[in-house]
């Protein structure tokens, strides 16, 4: 992976905008991949001032998960959250823009559809990724195959705590989600994963260093030719 060093979260947003902007000026239509959580959101709000004047009419993206049985009108679901954070202050036909189907009902193929609608749209351009204290991607929590696809899975315990910032009570985070499989995200052809401070420090030294390895999601990065890694000092702390 190509690693970058930024003074913080800022500089981060801003140089992962430009490149997205860059895409979007070549490629009208250009897929993006859209991550949720705190990290990417420097990266959407440096957006509107990248893509000035861009003609963003055409752009596609698809979320890398959802919570499974939450109100896509609730606040907190990733629906609501990629609306809120990217669709609407960036001006982007939300017809375009997708996530996964976490509503019980069809639950048992939601997975394929998503796949079907990512294949549809020629893949992903570029997926901008975070990375969980636990080394997950997407939620491919630890013990996720490589080679998984789009389907659903159980939070872990540490997942659900790190969210429950998010919610009134750890107890009103969903257990389930739908997520991108690891081959899923394997696909997109730019990999741009962010991450700042102590917190994500091993989680990122694993992804990048470590040894491939299913305990570490992240790792799965190795794996792909094209990894752009932008971290501040912090998260870069425990690499070598
Ligand atoms: C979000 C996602 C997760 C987060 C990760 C880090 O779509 O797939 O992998 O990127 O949990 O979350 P934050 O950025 O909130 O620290």
């Amino acid at each position: 992976a190509e690693v970058v060093i930024v003074s913080g979260k800022q500089q981060a947003g801003q140089l992962v905008a430009e490149a997205i902007a860059r895409l979007v000026r070549s490629r009208p239509d250009a897929v993006l991949g859209l991550a949720t959580g705190s990290t990417p959101l420097p990266v959407y709000e440096a957006l509107g001032t990248a893509l000035a004047g861009a003609d963003v009419s055409r752009v596609r993206g698809f979320a890398l998960d959802e919570y499974v049985g939450l109100d896509p009108a609730h606040p907190e679901s990733y629906r609501s959250v990629i609306t809120r954070e990217v669709v609407e202050p960036l001006g982007l036909d939300p017809d375009r823009i997708h996530v996964p189907d976490g509503s019980p009902e069809g639950i048992e193929t939601t997975g394929e559809r998503y796949e079907a609608a990512i294949a549809e749209a020629g893949g992903v351009d570029l997926q901008i990724l975070g990375i969980g204290t636990d080394g997950h991607i997407g939620f491919n929590e630890p013990g996720s195959s490589f080679a998984s696809r789009t389907r659903v899975k159980t939070l872990t315990q540490q997942t659900r705590e790190d969210n429950a910032r998010f919610f009134d009570s750890i107890d009103d985070v969903p257990m389930h989600c739908v997520t991108q499989g690891l081959g899923t995200i394997l696909e997109a052809r730019h990999l741009v994963l962010l991450a700042f401070g102590e917190g994500k420090a091993d989680a990122v030294a694993g992804a990048v260093e470590g040894p491939l390895t299913a305990s570490l999601p992240g790792s799965a990065i190795q794996l792909h030719p094209r990894v752009t890694v932008v971290i501040d000092e912090a998260a870069a702390s425990r690499l070598r």
